[in-house]
C-alpha cells in the first residue's frame, strides 16, 4: 500500500481518485484537514475497501510513527502543506510550522521506519515529496525557464518553506539513503480546487456577481498544467524516478493572469450567459499587487519527458473548459467551502485592496 499526505486537499484528492481509478493498490490518506481539507473531495470512497483515512498532522510524530508501523506502506507522497502564496504574506506562521518542522518530524518517522527496513524492502521504498516551481524564485522575460539544475531563490514566506523542505528531504537521500524524489511543478487547475486560487476564485466570483480581482496589472505569468496530468507525472516519478533526483513537471503553457481571467469569463458567457446579456469581463477590477509578486515562472519539463516518457495530456483549452464545467455543475460543493472561515479570509485579503 502507499501512504499520501494531504490527501483531502485539490491534489492530493484528484490523485487519490486518479490512483484508484487506475490501480488495486491500496492507499491511506493522512490528513490534518485544515480549512483546505475537504473530506467531500473523497466523498466516492468511504466504504471503499482500498481506501483507508486517517485524521493526523505530518507534524506528530508519534502519530506518524503508529500509522507507519500499522500500515508498512512501500511508498509515501508527501502532499500535505499550507499552499496559499497570500495567506503566507499574512500569516507566515502557519507555512514554518507544516511546510519546514512538519515535514522535518514526517522524514524523522521516516527515517526511523527505514531503519529497520531489510535489504529489499530498502531497495523498493521511494518517499516523494511534491513540491513547487516557486521554489526557483522570478524569471525576467525572456529567460529560459526553469531547470532541475537552477538554484533555489524563493522569495515568499511560502516558497521558502517549501524549499526548506525540498533541502531536507535532499538531505535523507545523501545522508540517509532514503530512497527520496521529488518534484516540483507549475500552477495546476482542475476540480475541487479551493476558491482562494485564482481560476476558482474567478469563476465563483463571477458566478456570484462580485468583482474579479486582478492584482497589480495582471501581466505576471504562470505556467498551467491540468491537474490529472500532474497526478499522472507524480505516478511516473514514483514508478521509474531515479532516487536523489528531482524532476520538474510543467504544462508548456505560459499565460499572463489577466489573459486567464478573460479566457474564464470567455468560457462562461457561452455556457453560463449572465442574465442581462453582459460579458463577465465587467466584473474585472485591478486591486493592489500582491507583495514581492514573483513577475513569471516557467518549467522545462524536458528531463521528465526523456527519462520517464511522461508529457502532459491536456490541452489548456480542454482543460480549463472541464474546469469551468465542474464548478457549474457543483453549487453545492462551492457553497459549502465558502464557509464563515472563508469570508473571514476574502475581507482580511481584498477588503484593503483598494481598486
Ligand atoms: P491544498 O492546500 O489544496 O491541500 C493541502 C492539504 O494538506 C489539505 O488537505 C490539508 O488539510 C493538508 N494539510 C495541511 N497541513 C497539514 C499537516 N500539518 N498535516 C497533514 N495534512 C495537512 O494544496 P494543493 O494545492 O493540493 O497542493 C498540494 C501540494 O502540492 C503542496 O505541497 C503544494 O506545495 C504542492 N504544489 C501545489 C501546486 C498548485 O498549483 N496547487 C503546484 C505545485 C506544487
Ligand atoms: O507555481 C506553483 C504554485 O502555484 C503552487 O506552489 C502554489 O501552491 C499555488 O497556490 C500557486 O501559486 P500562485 O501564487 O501562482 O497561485 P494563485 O492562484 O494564488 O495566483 C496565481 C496568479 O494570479 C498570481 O500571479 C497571483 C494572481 N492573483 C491571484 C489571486 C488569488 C490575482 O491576480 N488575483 C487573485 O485574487
Amino acid at each position: 500500500m502507499i501512504l499520501v499526505t494531504g490527501g483531502a486537499g485539490f491534489i492530493g484528492a484528484n490523485f487519490i481518485l486518479d490512483w484508484l481509478a487506475g490501480n488495486d493498490e491500496p492507499v491511506l490518506n493522512v490528513d490534518k484537514l485544515t480549512y483546505a481539507g475537504n473530506p467531500e473531495n473523497l466523498a466516492a470512497l468511504p466504504g471503499d475497501p482500498r481506501y483507508a483515512f486517517a485524521l493526523c498532522d505530518i507534524g506528530d510524530r508519534r502519530g506518524i510513527d503508529a500509522l507507519l508501523s500499522r500500515h508498512r506502506p512501500r511508498a509515501i507522497v508527501n502532499f500535505a502543506a499550507e499552499s496559499h502564496v497570500d495567506r503566507s504574506i499574512h500569516a507566515p506562521g502557519d507555512f514554518i510550522q507544516t511546510n519546514v518542522v512538519g515535514t522535518f518530524n514526517l522524514l524523522e518517522s521516516v527515517r526511523v521506519y527505514f531503519s529497520a527496513m531489510g535489504p529489499g524492502e530498502k531497495a523498493a521504498f521511494r518517499f516523494l515529496h511534491v513540491s513547487t516551481d516557486e521554489v526557483y524564485g522570478s524569471l525576467d522575460k525572456g529567460e529560459p525557464a526553469f531547470a532541475e539544475t537552477r538554484g533555489y531563490a524563493p522569495n515568499s514566506p511560502y516558497s521558502a518553506s517549501k524549499a526548506a523542505s525540498d533541502h531536507l528531504a535532499r538531505a535523507c537521500f545523501h545522508t540517509y539513503g532514503i530512497p527520496v524524489l521529488t518534484t516540483n511543478c507549475s500552477n495546476n487547475y482542475g476540480p475541487r480546487q479551493f476558491p482562494e486560487k485564482l481560476i476558482p476564485l474567478m469563476i465563483v466570483n463571477a458566478l456570484a456577481g462580485k468583482n474579479l480581482p486582478v492584482y497589480g496589472d495582471g501581466q505576471q505569468i504562470r505556467d498551467w498544467l491540468y491537474v490529472s496530468d500532474h497526478c499522472a507525472a507524480v505516478r511516473r516519478v514514483l514508478e521509474a524516478g531515479r532516487p536523489g533526483e528531482t524532476y520538474n513537471i510543467g504544462g508548456w503553457n505560459e499565460w499572463a493572469n489577466l489573459d486567464i481571467v478573460h479566457a474564464v469569463c470567455g468560457l462562461l458567457d457561452e455556457m453560463k450567459p449572465r442574465p442581462d446579456g453582459l460579458s463577465y469581463r465587467g466584473q474585472i477590477v485591478h486591486v493592489a499587487d500582491r507583495p514581492g509578486h514573483d513577475r513569471r515562472y516557467a518549467v522545462d519539463a524536458r528531463k521528465i519527458e526523456s527519462e520517464l516518457g511522461w508529457r502532459p495530456a491536456e490541452t489548456f483549452s480542454t482543460g480549463l473548459e472541464k474546469t469551468v464545467r465542474w464548478y457549474l455543475d457543483h453549487p453545492e460543493w462551492a457553497a459549502r467551502v465558502q464557509s464563515g472561515a472563508y469570508r473571514d479570509w476574502i475581507e482580511k485579503n481584498y477588503g484593503a485592496r483598494n481598486e
